[in-house]
């Protein structure tokens, strides 16, 4: 059963969840609108014109269609709205029509999100919004974002990048995590190194723009450059961080 309800200028169908978990028929957590709150006004803030967006773990893709509602038309070619879990794909084509979102403004598939990334970028900004550790796409991301393109990646695994699990954090994030009174602090720094190590191989710098830790997860934005010397110097920066 679903709910109608609204978050910012968006109103949603929604599941009638006593709890939230990612066994949810279609996952939505209300706590994330600051999450989406902040996603909103970085790109209104950004201004760029005619941007293609994806959303490529969407579940019930409240926040491509707030994109579509809340920012300035002139901003938004067109926003990819992915979810691989077909009840997802059909409440998102239902909360486009109760938004009455014209077509062509979204494009809805039913994919892997790595493979909807890859098939229909390049995109200027992308938002990585994973159960957990966002690694797997991080590799399909960087190439599908385009020069100057915004990523923006959550991460909720949040013991790992804690030092609660330290060897998940060394598997995952190829780094040393601090368990104490730095440990958000030194967790935004792993996320932030993964994701630059991670584009550096595709002469993509990665160049951190806004992130923050909150509730349950951690968040960042970085915007690409392009180029060998841009990438060696943001692999430069990192080696230099690591080496007393
Ligand atoms: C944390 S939820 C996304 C929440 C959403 N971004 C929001 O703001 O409400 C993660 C979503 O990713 C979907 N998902 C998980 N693995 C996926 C994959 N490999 N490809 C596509 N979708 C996936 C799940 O079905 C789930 O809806």
């Amino acid at each position: 059963m679903y709910l109608k309800m609204k978050e910012g200028n968006a109103e949603l169908l929604a599941p009638a969840a006593k709890t939230v978990s990612s066994r949810m028929e279609v996952f939505y957590n209300p706590v994330m609108k600051l999450n989406r709150d902040l996603s909103v006004a970085l790109l209104k803030a950004v201004g760029k014109k005619r941007m293609r967006i994806a959303d490529p773990l969407a579940g019930t893709g409240i926040r491509g269609i707030r994109f579509i509602r809340e920012l300035p038309k002139s901003q938004i070619e067109y926003v990819l709205i992915n979810d691989k879990n077909p009840k997802a794909y059909s409440l998102i084509n239902r909360n486009l029509r109760l938004n009455k979102v014209k077509p062509g403004k979204a494009v809805v598939t039913r994919k892997d999100a790595s493979m909807s990334l890859l098939e229909h970028g390049p995109f200027d900004y992308i938002d990585i919004d994973p159960f957990g550790f966002p690694g797997p796409f991080i590799d399909a991301a960087v190439k599908a974002l385009a020069r100057n393109g915004i990523l923006a990646v959550t991460a909720t695994d949040t013991a790992a990048l804690c030092g609660t699990y330290p060897k998940v954090c060394r598997r995952n994030y190829w780094a040393e995590p601090m368990h104490g009174p730095m440990m958000y602090e030194t967790g935004l720094r792993i996320l932030i190194r993964r994701v630059q190590l991670g584009a550096a191989g595709y002469e993509k710098a990665l160049i951190p723009l806004f992130s923050y830790s909150r509730d349950h997860y951690m968040r960042v934005f970085l915007r690409c450059e392009s180029g060998a010397k841009k990438a060696d110097d943001v692999v430069s920066m990192q080696l230099h961080a690591c080496i007393p």
